[in-house]
């Protein structure tokens, strides 16, 4: 069955903790933080501060994807306010491998995030150092976009990679997830599913959180 992990850009930004109490009780494996700087994407969320905030309101994993220039410079923060996996874009990493240790050191679960034109030979010497790889199945900086279908066949290449590797390294996608895009990523091997707008655009949560993983089990 694969891990739901609804993603807060989607979300009521005026209500943060009452949505997220909701996706809790809603069966939500983790919560998924964009954190946007409007540089490396054209977006601006929000940053270490917020998610500190709202560290001691969740039991849930926080899984924080970092679309930002310079990831490096902002490790401990986010780490400090709780982040369990940071990932972060290879193409915004002049020194990948760098960043993924500074992760591992700072206490959290390195991962690595893909945009959708970039080519997975850019994991070919990191994947001992990482705990996730988040294929981005639409270009980032927005919810509401959707799904590639070019992106099957990336993840399907990646879970043959990660099988080969016979280390657990788990395979995310986001972007355009909702049940129909669920089932092809999961039957192409992704075992993480981010979902926006399939989760909190939709008014009885749990319905959506089971759909997802229905379609992906
Ligand atoms: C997009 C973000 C996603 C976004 C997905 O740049 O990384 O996590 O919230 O939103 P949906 O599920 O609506 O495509
Ligand atoms: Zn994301």
């Amino acid at each position: 069955m694969p891990i739901i992990a609804p993603s807060l850009l989607a979300a009521d930004f005026g209500n943060l903790q009452a949505e997220i109490e909701d996706v809790t009780g809603a069966g939500a494996d983790w919560l998924h933080l964009d954190i946007m700087d409007g540089h490396f994407v054209p977006n601006i969320t929000f940053g270490p501060d917020l998610v500190a905030a709202l560290r001691p309101k969740s039991r849930l994993v926080f899984d924080v994807h970092l679309m930002l220039s310079r990831p490096e410079e902002f490790i401990a923060p986010f780490a400090a306010a709780g982040a369990d996996y940071i990932s972060v874009h290879a193409e915004a990493c002049i020194h990948l491998h760098r960043v993924l240790q500074q992760i591992r050191a700072a206490g959290c679960r390195p991962a690595v995030a893909l945009n959708p034109a970039t080519p997975l030979t850019v994991l070919d010497h990191v994947l001992e150092d990482v705990e996730m790889i988040l294929l981005m199945t639409v270009n980032p900086g927005f919810g509401g976009q959707e799904f590639i279908p070019a992106m099957l066949p990336k993840i399907a290449s990646l879970a043959a990679i990660l099988h080969q590797h016979n280390r657990d390294i788990l395979l995310a996608v986001d972007g355009g997830i909702c049940p129909d895009t669920a089932r092809e990523a999961c039957r192409a091997g992704a075992n993480v599913l981010v979902a926006g707008s399939a989760v909190f655009g939709c008014p009885d949560r749990a319905a959506a959180i089971n759909a997802l993983r229905a379609a992906g089990g």
